[in-house]
């Protein structure tokens, strides 16, 4: 790591602060795990994607210490409520940002530099960047939004394939098992939108959000590593074999393939300013 890199302190404080949630309890243990794994893997993916933008040394120290802290309040809103489901617990960005003020952790940033970290973990779960981000804050966001599905679509694919990481309910939200795509799910995803969670009836809809996610997605290489890691071909070989599901396939398929061709114009590109909402 480069000199001005180095977060090694915070590092340890998260540690510190997960373990101290794993008590006796397996589940609780394996919840706790699960988060802690998800966590320094989204900061691996964070500096893949930071490299290839070629960030600063602050730039990429930002953005590691997003990722370090982003899930945060995952061990809390575990403890409290045994699920990882914000819609019948807490949402975990706003809880995550919470308790980063309240532990006074930034201490090393400056005021500007911890603004930023709050926001982007605070809004790193919302269904949309919010219109009025500030060029630094969407640029940051759009970049620990893409670490971050690029790690949760390594778990979820490797739940398909019966390698169960994560817990059945954490996977499929706890959502019947039922083999079909509900209809506005299937119209959500054609229109090329991100499918609304409260459309959500069956475990395929889950699946079919997932791949939805493609379409929020920003940094080119991103899109290099979703098709290189075939995410989406994994997902879609879970669905039911019905049209629905072809036909979501093809739409989200040819979506990545433009983007890939540089079809399509980025939303993001630098950290200096000079964004776009392409
Ligand atoms: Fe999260």
């Amino acid at each position: 790591m480069r000199p001005g890199q180095d977060i090694s302190r915070y590092t340890a404080w998260f540690r510190n602060y997960a373990s101290s949630f794993c008590g006796d309890d397996g589940q609780v243990w394996d919840a706790c795990a699960l988060k802690t794994r998800h966590t320094f893997r989204v900061m691996g993916e964070i500096g893949v994607l930071g490299k290839s933008l070629f960030l600063s040394s602050r730039e990429m120290r930002l953005a590691r210490m997003m990722a370090l802290l982003h899930d945060v309040g995952r061990f809390t809103q575990y403890a409290r409520f045994k699920t990882f489901v914000d819609a019948v617990s807490v949402d975990h960005g706003d809880e995550s940002a919470e308790i980063i003020a309240r532990e006074n952790l930034l201490d090393d940033f400056s005021e500007c530099e911890r603004r930023l970290i709050l926001y982007c973990v605070k809004w790193h779960n919302k269904k949309e960047v919010p219109a009025d981000a500030s060029p630094e804050e969407e640029f940051f966001l759009r970049l620990l939004r893409d670490a971050d599905k690029l790690d949760i679509w390594r778990v979820v694919c490797a739940h398909y394939n019966g390698k169960m990481e994560a817990p059945k309910e954490t996977v499929e939200l706890g959502l019947p098992g039922d083999r079909s795509i509900s209809q506005n799910v299937h119209k959500d995803i054609m229109a090329g939108g991100i499918v609304n969670s409260l459309d959500l009836k069956t475990a395929p809809d889950f699946m079919v959000l997932q791949m939805g996610w493609v379409f929020d997605l920003n940094i080119d290489k991103s899109f290099v590593l979703l098709n290189k890691r075939a995410y989406l071909e994994k997902i879609a070989r879970a669905l039911p074999p019905c049209r629905e599901a072809r036909e979501i396939y093809q739409k989200v398929r040819s979506y990545l393939d433009e983007r890939l061709q540089g079809k399509r114009e980025t939303k993001a590109v630098s950290a200096t300013g000079d964004a776009n909402n392409g």
